[in-house]
């Protein structure tokens, strides 16, 4: 009797919290699918999972090895190693011709750990913030388990799936927004804003006192245009960045922040509370990972590769409606001319077609069963391949 209530007791001690109820990633379980028929002697091709397949540059390998042979790895300061964020600061300059003071450059655990600290300090609990979809879940789990009302506005063709100044106002009219997210290049579309739908969009959040956070993950994989960083268009502009994807170095755990400069020392006392510092042995090899451009440019070239035998390719297997492919290694395909449900369909094409992709609900609850996520961060050997399965499934 006694045993039975306290087992009872133990299980209202141990119930999750209700910001801890956020949805899984379905492309797991496509995952562990694939996994069970390569367990069966098959070979699948992986078009589900949004990660270069080719290593870290060289130079952050051995700068890994160098450092692990001579240094105690202790803590670094907070917001990164000075010669890091001085690195990334000369970044800018080199890269975009825009001066970013290396002061508002902020460390973090891959662009993962940035979305915590950025929305930490740029928001409170009950704040409404918009993003778009389809998007990125994590954007709008990560907003939901800080307690924050994630706001989501659908983008269209008619604007190549970029959010415009008049949707957010339109949005912020209904009911105040504090921030506004965007992407570009996007996932899951791969598609990007130009030049002018940036500073539009900015302008219109600023001139209505809405914070705006930049997502650029995917700069360095841009095909169509070049890509634009907020950084050189306010200097109010909170912008993200990783080490994860042009420089395929996922697993090390390395981003960082361009932050407006009121945001530092709050950011600053985020950190040293909730990480202490980013793993040490990550920055020194983030920091020569910038000796690999050459290196990280044949990757890029690979992708394009990619990119062109899918454009070409999967029209002529039966998919011939997808968003503009303009970076990142993403291809968002209109599948609702073969189902209404792509879970189903996504299920199906890898039991018997053996090509994983991820199914569209993923990143869009509403529209997102019309859609599948093909990444194309492999080699062009597997995008041929993937081409033919797909031609011979659907044929
Ligand atoms: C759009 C976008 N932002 C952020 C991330 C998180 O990347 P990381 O934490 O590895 O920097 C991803 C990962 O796939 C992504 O696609």
């Amino acid at each position: 009797m006694l045993e039975a209530t306290l087992r009872a007791r133990a299980k209202t001690l141990v119930t999750a919290s209700g910001r801890s109820n956020v949805p899984p990633f379905m492309v797991m379980d496509v995952m562990a699918a694939a996994a069970r028929i390569e367990a069966s002697g098959s070979h699948v091709i992986h078009m589900e999972v949004g990660q270069p397949s080719a290593s870290a540059p060289k130079a952050a390998i051995s700068a890994a090895h160098a450092a692990l042979e001579i240094a105690r790895l202790d803590y670094t300061s907070a917001l990164g190693i000075p010669s890091l964020r001085e690195r990334i600061a000369r970044h800018y300059h080199e890269t975009y011709g825009c001066a970013v003071d290396a002061e508002r450059i902020v460390i973090t655990t891959g662009s993962s750990g940035a979305f915590i600290l950025a929305f930490l300090a740029m928001f409170e609990p009950g704040d409404r913030v918009a993003v778009t979809v389809p998007g990125y879940p994590p954007y709008r789990h990560i907003l939901t388990a800080l307690g924050c009302e994630p706001v989501l506005i659908e983008t269209s063709s008619e604007n190549r799936h970029a959010l415009t100044g008049e949707a957010l106002l339109a949005e912020h009219r209904k009911r105040p927004l504090k921030g506004v997210l965007v992407g570009s290049p996007a996932n899951p579309t791969g598609t990007m804003m130009s030049r002018q739908a940036l500073t539009s969009l900015i302008s219109a959040a600023e001139s209505a006192g809405i914070r705006f956070i930049s997502d650029e993950i995917y700069h360095g994989l841009d095909y169509a245009f070049a890509a634009t960083t907020a950084a050189e268009l306010s200097p109010h502009a909170l912008v993200i960045n990783s080490f994860s994807k042009y420089f395929c170095m996922t697993g090390w755990r390395v981003g960082w922040m361009v932050v407006p400069e009121p945001l530092v020392r709050p950011i600053e006392r985020l950190q040293q509370n909730l990480a202490i510092s980013v793993p040490t042995l990550s920055q020194i090899a983030a920091e020569a990972a910038f000796e690999g451009g050459q290196e990280m440019e044949a990757v890029k070239h690979g992708y394009e590769e990619n990119r062109r035998v899918l454009i070409e390719g999967l029209p002529q297997a039966g998919l011939d409606k997808f968003l503009p492919t303009d970076g990142a290694f993403y291809l968002y395909a209109d599948v609702s001319a073969f189902t209404s449900d792509s879970l189903d369909f996504a299920k199906k094409m890898l039991e018997q077609a053996h090509v994983a992709a991820t199914p569209g609900i993923d990143f869009d609850p509403v529209g997102g069963h019309r859609f599948i996520r093909f990444s194309y961060a492999r080699s062009v050997e597997e995008m041929r391949e993937a081409v033919v399965r797909i031609a011979r499934w659907l044929g």
